[in-house]
């Protein structure tokens, strides 16, 4: 087991290239399924989430290798249907894989995925939609087994944006026959970098990046080369990183496109931030401004980013105002604080935040974004700050250790 120990009160200074992003990968991953050849993806985040998604795509047939950042997966020779149960497991999005299999090979065999710590995340949404293009789907003892004579597009009707079944029904739309209609999908980047993949590999898609996708399927995809784009998760955490510590740090390949409602806030609560073609470059003096926010489906405030923002009011001048709309247990994080020293009330979806000092403590990661929320926190704390559990962390960042270093900041990790 591993810990990172971080000692506050160092402001942070310099550059630094986004990793990919690892929301727009996965989905890619699983397109890459489609094409009975190899497809060649670049800017592949070396994090946890892409090796246990190549060790399911291994266990399918494919051959999978990642050289620095270049992936290349051959889906030639796909010889099983079923994924794993240790993988599945160990990460929800490879639920994903059900519509790209199905659309593949029209049988899809998945364990049924549990709760995890910030909220149930039922699959209904993805399960509903895959039995609109036709798959027949049982479940017995927790494995989902999904099977079609051939999936047929169809009319869809989803009543919540929801991000994971939006890429699932893209994938199985894909291969289906004839054209689906999706009212009410995502329209998170991601979706949009999904849809241009397929879209490049032979799917005719209308209505990119907004709510209401026409998906023509295919039968026979085409492979290519894509470039998986930089983390926009990633950036708004280092630019809280800067906005606690203080000081100035520029991103590169920072999506900023893609930030508009998280750099307004930061704004708002004080940082300067400016974006030029070099990337997003974001600088504060002093301590945060008190705001409110409310989390939401993009273009709102991204839920990935909350916990975030809870340790930018918790060390800011006059506190804040969180409402979490969107995943129920993503406050966990606010129990870490409180051993910082952090004053935070939570009532159901609210949370009211103080804003103070922080002291280091010995806290725990509870999931991927609160354990880079209390790395973040360190910074900002007085004296040393340890965060155990740090597994949590490595499923998203390649290596926030090495990332902060960089940028001046006293943080290790030991084993
Ligand atoms: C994805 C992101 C995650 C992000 C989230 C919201 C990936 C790998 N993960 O997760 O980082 O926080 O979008 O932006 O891309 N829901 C249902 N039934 C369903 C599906 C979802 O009720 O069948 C609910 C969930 O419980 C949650 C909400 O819808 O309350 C949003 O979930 P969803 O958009 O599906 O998130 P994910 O795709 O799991």
């Amino acid at each position: 087991m591993s810990v990172i120990l971080v000692q506050g009160y160092h402001s942070l200074k310099g550059e630094l290239e986004i990793q990919g992003s690892k929301n727009a990968v996965l989905p890619m991953m699983a397109a890459a399924i489609l094409h009975k050849g190899t497809t060649v993806l670049h800017h592949v985040p070396r994090i946890q989430d892409v090796f246990c998604m190549m060790g399911i795509l291994e266990s399918l047939g494919c051959v999978c290798r990642l050289e620095g950042h270049t992936l290349s997966i051959d889906a030639r020779e796909l010889t099983c249907c079923r994924i794993p149960e240790e993988g599945g497991k160990a990460m929800r999005s490879s639920i994903i894989l059900l519509g790209a299999l199905l659309g593949r090979c029209n049988e899809a065999f998945a364990h049924y995925p549990g709760g995890c710590s910030i909220g149930s995340r039922p699959i209904d949404l993805h399960l509903r939609a895959l039995k609109e293009l036709g798959a027949v789907i049982e479940e017995d003892d927790g494995v989902l087994h999904a099977a079609s004579t051939g999936l047929s597009g169809t009319v869809i009707h989803l009543s919540y944006p929801s991000v994971g079944a939006t890429e699932n029904i893209l994938l199985a739309a894909a291969g289906a026959n004839g054209t689906t209609v999706l009212h009410g999908a995502a329209r998170e980047p991601e979706v949009e970098v999904l849809c241009r993949m397929l879209g490049a590999m032979g799917v005719r898609i209308r209505g990119m990046g907004t709510e209401l996708l026409e998906i023509q399927g295919e039968k026979t995809l085409g492979g290519g080369v894509f470039e998986v784009p930089g983390d926009r998760i990633v950036t708004g955490t280092y630019a809280a990183a800067v906005m606690a510590a203080g000081g100035r740090a520029l991103f590169r390949r920072s999506s900023p496109r893609h930030l508009g409602c998280v750099l307004s806030t930061m704004k708002s609560m004080g940082a300067a931030i400016r974006i030029d073609q070099d990337g997003v470059e974001v600088s504060m003096e002093g301590r945060t401004r008190p705001w409110a926010v409310e989390t939401g489906p993009y273009p709102g405030f991204p839920t990935d980013l909350q916990s975030l923002l809870m340790v930018l009011f918790a060390v800011g001048e006059g506190g804040g105002y969180l409402k979490e709309t969107v995943f129920e247990g993503r406050f966990a994080t606010a129990k870490e604080l409180h051993k910082m020293g952090a004053a935070i009330i939570i009532e159901g979806k609210e949370a009211f935040v103080t804003g103070g000092q922080l002291r280091g403590a010995c806290v725990r990661s509870c999931d991927l974004r609160g354990g880079a929320a209390l790395v973040v926190a360190g910074l900002a704390a007085d004296g040393e700050t340890r965060i155990t559990d740090c597994h949590h962390i490595d499923r998203g960042y390649e290596d926030i250790c090495k990332d902060l270093q960089s940028l001046g900041a006293v943080i290790r990790r030991e084993t």
